[in-house]
């Protein structure tokens, strides 16, 4: 059951010029969470704006005071009054929301594949997959620069791989996290289970499901889309599925999502 309250900020670091790490105290929402999930975020005391922005849980911390992290980029009013907010702001938080990730097969190795500020779902995934001890994941990851590329340390003291691909070529491999993606499928060997868990701007999530049902390979999408709600209500949210005869039909990104398998949507 989501739990509605002013969540007091413990935390709040810039990355750099436009990302930053807020950390929340909702000790509800730190025990009921799963990776995947995400919560409705006030940006400012007051009604203005009157939405609520939704925010991927980053990580739940360990310990007993029931904190939680958000990662965020700013990209708009919303964003930028939330970069705004000193240690100590209370900050109305509805969660945690949506249905998660399935945790894969034991035996599957776990490819997650990152596009910019998409990288914030994935800490709280990978600490899911440690504690259930399957095979190690593999982060493939990929921005427009060198200084979309963020949360590098989290995955790198974990001793998880890291492939990185920028689209002017400033770190890693010039180009489109596909051809990270392309590349491993082509060195896999006959015997590997992959499943691929996504996040990232929508043509993105819509070329990785199409090289993963090229592959024959499991994907899990996280979808991002306008949520004025949160909760399933104004259908602010909807995303075509493939359907039947009378058409396609449409699912709830907040409350039937926001992760559907790649064969579910209609991107
Ligand atoms: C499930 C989910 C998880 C996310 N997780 C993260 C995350 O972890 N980190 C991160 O940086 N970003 C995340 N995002 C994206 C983030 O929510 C947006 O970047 C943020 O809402 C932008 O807010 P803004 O006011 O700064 O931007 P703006 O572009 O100024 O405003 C966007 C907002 O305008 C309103 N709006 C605009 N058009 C409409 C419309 N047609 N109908 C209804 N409302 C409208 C909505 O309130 C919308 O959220 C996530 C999105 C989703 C759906
Ligand atoms: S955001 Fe309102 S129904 Fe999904």
């Amino acid at each position: 059951m989501p739990s509605d309250s002013p969540a007091p900020v413990v935390r709040h670091e810039a990355l750099n010029r436009d990302h930053f790490l807020l950390t929340l105290e909702s000790a509800r929402i730190a025990r009921e969470a799963r990776a995947g999930q995400f919560v409705m975020i006030q940006t400012r005391a007051g009604s203005d704006p009157l939405l609520r922005r939704p925010m991927s849980i980053y990580r739940v911390l360990p310990g007993r005071r029931g904190l939680i992290q958000i990662l965020y980029k700013v990209v708009g009013t919303g964003t930028r009054y939330l970069s705004q907010q000193p240690r100590g702001a209370l900050l109305g938080t509805l969660g945690p929301l949506g249905n998660g990730f399935r945790l894969p097969e034991p035996g599957t190795r776990p490819v997650l594949v990152a596009g910019g500020i998409g990288i914030a779902i994935f800490p709280f995934l990978a600490e899911a997959l440690r504690k259930g001890r399957g095979p190690s994941p593999v982060l493939l990851y990929g921005g427009r620069s060198k200084r979309d590329l963020v949360a590098l340390d989290f995955f790198r003291s974990r001793r998880i791989p890291v492939r990185l691909a920028t689209e002017d070529g400033s770190t890693g491999t010039r180009g489109f996290v596909t051809r990270l993606l392309e590349t491993l499928l082509a060195a896999r060997k006959a015997a590997d289970h992959l499943e691929l868990f996504v996040c990232g701007p929508t043509p993105m999530l819509k070329a990785v499901g199409a090289v993963a049902t090229g592959a024959g390979v499991a994907c899990q999408l996280a979808l991002e889309s306008q949520m004025p709600c949160g909760i399933g209500v104004c259908l602010g949210c909807v995303v075509p599925c493939p359907g039947d005869a009378r058409g396609p039909l449409f699912r709830r990104v907040c409350t039937e999502g926001p992760i559907f398998r790649a064969s579910e949507v209609a991107l």
